[in-house]
């Protein structure tokens, strides 16, 4: 149900080339605007539409300048008209033109944001009205493009400050790590060197030596597993905040958030404050632990950046957290410059910033708002000039138990374990080697390609338990899955998946809907031991 077909503008003549969408039964009607416009120097290209089908079709195949729309159609009206065009979310000046409606009906139609009301036979303002509505739509296209563009840009700045801060908190621990393990393998050396040599004298005397030595490998292993669990501890945390587009809900540990959101700003904290936490007993929320940490990371640096460097004895930063009613309440205070009341009905406003361009975009509280509106939750704000500010955001508790992070199987008792065969799946030899000697005695194959895992397996050899990375080359844990299934589905099912950081979206759907255990890379020792106690205990109970 469309007009004539347009026709082509001819430049030639000096007339400006318009697109117009007219809203309107009457032809009589519609050729009154046309002419108008050609009189005001254009030369309209133009669909005439009386439904919103034809509506909604002719905007999302061609693009437009400017909707004219008669208030009132037997089928459509301007207002259903205008409802579609916000609905499909263009952003496109909207004019009514009407002969038959109140000035009611006119202020109505501009406060639901209509561009402008005209009367039919008082066109002088037509041609004008567009081109003001044109060039502000324009701008707000600009404004919208260097929006999305400091969107980007602020989540670039803030993945480069992560990158910077977890670079240098890496760089410690494993210098440890390293550090220790020379001074291990010196030490082997040295023992062996002397036991070779015959170089004590006495049985007494190696007793003594060797008893010495393992003190202090001892103390040196101990330092490197601590170290190589901080090591895990950011990596963690950095696949945590490192899923923006991930926005699944599920029960969230918030004190594990806070813990993660503390250390990726330590680097903007360490200089300013002491960090004071007073953590209180409170349930797991409803929300994405994603979202949840890009939220406190925003208000944490907000925080640590209201306090100058280099007094950090004399301020705090101070994170608290309870429950309050049926929402778990979180604290973040500083001790820094407060806010001054004229400028605190700003501060959630995207790109409100006070702080010096390169700096602050203003988009932090903006963004924390929107994430946390989307949640359920809110955020409220305390402060006071020189004494400092509490942002207090409250948080759904959560109803289900379901968490984000697969719940660790409890250690069931075993009375008798035998040893285990265990196939490791793995293309990096050092890992498939330490997962040996990690699980000794237990026997552990170790394989670097899954093809040739699936081949000794279709063979009839047999494991209790399969670990399988599950991005390789070749043929990945997914294809693997996949492959056995045919044969083997239960076996297949009981592969248990080791998965680094960079799970692509495919393999990720693929862990949601199978019922496989996963192990997060680095892998977390005692979980895995666990796993491999099961498969035993398992093995004994049925197959004796
Ligand atoms: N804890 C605080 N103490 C004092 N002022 C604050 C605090 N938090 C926010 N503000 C004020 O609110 C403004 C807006 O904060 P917001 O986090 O939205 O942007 P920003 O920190 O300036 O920039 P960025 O986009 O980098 O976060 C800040 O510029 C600052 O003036
Ligand atoms: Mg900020």
């Amino acid at each position: 149900m469309t007009g004539p077909a347009s026709t082509v503008p001819r430049e030639k003549d000096g007339r400006r080339p318009l697109r117009v969408v007219l809203v309107e039964d009457n032809p009589d009607d519609a050729e009154l605007v046309l002419r108008e416009l050609r009189l005001g120097g254009y030369a309209p290209v133009y669909r005439r539409v009386l439904t919103r089908a034809t509506l909604r079709e002719v905007l999302s195949t061609e693009k437009w300048d400017v909707i004219i729309s008669d208030h009132s159609l037997p089928d459509f009206s301007a207002p259903e008209a205008f409802a579609l065009v916000r609905e499909m979310n263009i952003d496109i000046p909207f004019i009514i033109v009407s002969g038959t409606v109140g000035e009611e009906v006119a202020v109505e139609a501009m406060r639901s944001g209509v561009h402008d009301f005209l009367l039919k036979g008082h066109f002088k303002r037509l041609v004008a009205a567009i081109e003001r509505e044109i060039r502000e739509a324009a701008v707000r296209a600009e404004r919208r493009t260097i929006r999305e563009q400091l969107l980007i840009s602020e989540r670039m700045a803030s993945m480069g400050t992560l990158a910077a801060g977890v670079a240098h908190e890496i760089n410690n621990p494993l210098s440890v790590v390293a550090g220790n393990m020379h001074v291990i393998r010196k030490e082997l050396e040295s023992m062996s060197r002397h036991l070779a040599a015959g170089a004590v004298a006495t049985g007494g005397e190696l007793l003594a030596r060797l008893s010495a030595s393992t003190d202090s490998l001892r103390e040196s292993v101990r330092d490197a597993e601590e170290a190589s669990e901080r090591v895990r501890a950011i990596v963690r945390d950095l696949r945590v905040f490192s899923r923006p587009e991930d926005d699944r809900r599920a029960s969230v540990d918030i004190h594990r958030v806070l813990e993660s959101a503390l250390r990726m700003a330590r680097n903007e904290l360490r200089q300013r404050a002491r960090v004071v936490l007073s953590f209180g007993e409170v349930p797991a929320v409803d929300g994405n632990e994603g979202r949840l940490g890009q939220i406190f990371l925003n208000l944490i640096v907000n925080a640590a950046h209201a306090i100058p460097e280099g007094q950090s004895r004399d301020n705090t930063v101070s994170v608290a957290t309870r429950l309050d009613g049926d929402m778990v309440a979180v604290e973040i205070s500083d001790t820094g410059s407060g806010i001054p009341p004229e400028i605190m009905p700003r501060i959630f406003d995207a790109f409100f910033t006070t702080k010096p361009i390169g700096v602050g975009t203003g988009l932090g509280l903006a963004i924390c708002h929107r994430l946390l509106t989307a949640m359920n939750g809110r955020v409220e704000v305390d402060s006071s000039v020189g004494v400092g500010s509490t942002f207090r955001v409250f948080l759904p508790r959560s109803h289900s138990g379901r968490t984000q992070e697969v719940a660790e199987p409890a250690a069931a008792p075993v009375a008798r374990r035998r040893r285990c065969s265990v196939l490791v799946i793995e293309d990096e030899p050092a890992l498939g080697r330490v997962l040996g000697r990690l699980l000794a005695p237990n026997k552990v194959t170790a394989i670097l390609r899954a093809r040739e895992a699936l081949d000794r397996m279709r063979g009839g050899e047999d494991f209790d338990l399969v670990l399988c990375d599950l991005m390789m080359p070749e043929m990945t844990g997914m294809e693997f899955h996949h492959e056995l299934a045919r044969t083997d589905r239960a076996a297949a099912d009981r592969i248990v998946f080791m998965t680094g950081g960079a799970v692509t979206a495919d393999a990720r759907a693929f862990l949601e809907t199978v019922p496989n255990v996963q192990l997060d890379k680095p892998l977390d020792i005692p979980r895995l031991r666990r796993l491999v106690e099961d498969a035993a205990g398992g093995a004994t109970q049925t197959g004796g």
